[in-house]
């Protein structure tokens, strides 16, 4: 089938790619010429596993294009997606600028009729206006085609985004448009094989439940959070705690990890943007405000601890720091813990040497060149002269280290760990000082010895 996507960020990129892997012949459109011209040339955004050979492979068969030209673009695909950005405005709420000036190119260049695919996360409602943009459009042309909108939310994670596009766990298709929906089967039948993944619904709910989705996962680590400060202050141990709720399957194991806070594009951003839609149709949405205002609490559980430690005292210390990411798999920084913490480190006078296994490059793009700031080339390197070391992000290169090379590399034997990734009582036997999140039990033991 021929697609248009319009938006190369992550959402589009990976869609595309991966409908051009099926047999789709799918053109990219992006109003950045130099994102259009490197693709072309094979260069990739973005660090995602498995995306580059996809995109580059397909482009070379002829089925992934991209270009500049929206016209083109309008022309080529019957079925059209908009992957453009919403990002927060001033107040929280989804800005939709992006997403409505693609809707008037859609009215603008169309000549046949069209099926147009919200992919973006769009505030509910949003279809609506899609819709209101094309025909304002084709009625100011005195045009008279005909088209469908449908919501088709995306559920990909990044560092697993081209396997989650791949094998989705659903396909929700929000439309009363028996002809959409028969074209977005066809268009999805090599992704619905097994079983029937596809949900159909109407507009409105397709585009809540992605909203929903995000907010309810987000609501399940802030509720771990607030349970391991709880444990904390109880000498309990939310490790233990975890496990024992999650053996049960309504609540699962999944997503109930405690640690310094959820960061991302996608969170952050859609749990204050249902509060504040919430608030646009006169609701308190309490549940969502408390997720929000937990995740920034925890984002300064580190610096908290670290500064309890030394008596509220950090200036001159030099911090080693692993892990810059919002998680591991991606070099992606957007609202990352490690950038509250090192923003609080800075302020309070210390230094700080990070090493992160793909985030270098996009932390030298943010925090610049600043002396307080040691970008380091491997985590060894980052140890050498510090006082002692922070974990931000739980990449599988940290979870087994040489704990004699940390001992010896820094001047104290300490680690703050925000990611829980080792065993107290390891940790005790190595002579390490060892701060993890909601290990009331091992903080208590080790706590405020060491300076
Ligand atoms: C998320 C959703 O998972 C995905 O379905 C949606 O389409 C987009 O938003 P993503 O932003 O890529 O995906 O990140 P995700 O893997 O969900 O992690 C988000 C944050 O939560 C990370 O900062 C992670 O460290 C944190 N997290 C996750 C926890 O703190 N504890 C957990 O148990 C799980």
């Amino acid at each position: 089938m021929k697609v248009t996507v319009f938006g190369i960020g992550y959402v589009g990129l990976v869609q595309a790619a991966v409908l051009a892997e099926v047999g789709h012949d799918v053109v990219c459109v992006d109003v950045d010429q130099a994102k259009v011209d490197n693709l072309k040339k094979g260069i990739i955004p973005i660090y995602e596993p498995g995306l580059t050979p996809l995109v580059t492979s397909n482009h070379e068969s002829g089925r992934l294009d991209f270009t500049t030209d929206a016209e083109y673009g309008v022309r080529h695909g019957d079925l059209i997606f908009i992957a453009v950005g919403t990002p927060p405005d001033e107040d929280g709420s989804a800005d939709l600028k992006y997403v409505l000036a693609v809707a008037g190119t859609i009215g603008q260049y169309m000549t046949a009729p069209k099926v147009i695919i919200n992919k973006s996360t769009v505030p509910v409602g949003t279809a609506d206006k899609v819709t209101q943009k094309v025909n304002d459009t084709l009625v100011s042309l005195d045009k008279d085609t005909q088209f469908d909108v449908v919501s088709n939310p995306e559920f990909l994670k990044e560092g697993a985004a081209v396997n989650d596009c791949m094998r989705p766990d659903r396909i929700i298709l929000g439309t009363a448009s028996e002809s959409a929906e028969k074209k977005l089967r066809e268009l999805y039948a090599p992704f619905n094989r097994n079983h029937d993944k596809i949900i159909v619904m109407d507009v409105r709910s397709a585009e809540l439940t992605k909203y929903a989705a995000n907010c309810m996962l987000a609501t399940k680590i802030s509720f771990m959070n607030e349970m391991a400060n709880l444990a904390e202050r109880f000498g309990a141990d939310i490790e233990n705690v975890r496990r024992g709720i999650g053996s049960d399957p309504r609540i699962g194991y999944q997503f109930i990890y405690p640690g310094c806070g959820y960061g991302g594009s996608c969170f952050p951003k859609d749990v204050q943007a249902l509060i504040r839609s919430a608030n646009g149709v006169g609701y308190k949405a309490q549940i969502l405000e408390s997720v929000e205002a937990v995740n920034y609490r925890q984002k300064e559980k580190l610096f908290e601890y670290i500064s309890r430690h030394f008596g509220g005292d950090v200036a001159g210390k030099t911090v080693a720091l692993w892990g810059l990411s919002f998680k591991p798999n991606t070099d992606d920084m957007r609202e990352a813990s490690s950038r509250v913490l090192m923003e609080q480190l800075w302020a309070a006078g210390a230094r700080v040497q990070a090493y992160d296994p793909e985030a270098m490059e996009e932390t030298q793009r943010i925090f610049g060149d600043r002396d307080d700031l040691n970008l380091c080339g491997t985590k060894e390197a980052a140890l050498k002269g510090a006082d002692f070391l922070v974990i931000c992000t739980e990449w599988q290169a940290f979870r087994a280290p040489d704990f004699e090379v940390i001992k010896n590399s820094l001047s104290l034997p300490l680690i703050f760990d925000g990611r829980n990734l080792f065993e107290p009582a390891r940790m005790m036997e190595y002579g390490l000082h060892y701060y993890a999140i909601g290990r009331g039990l091992s903080v208590k033991e080790h706590g405020n010895e060491s300076s």
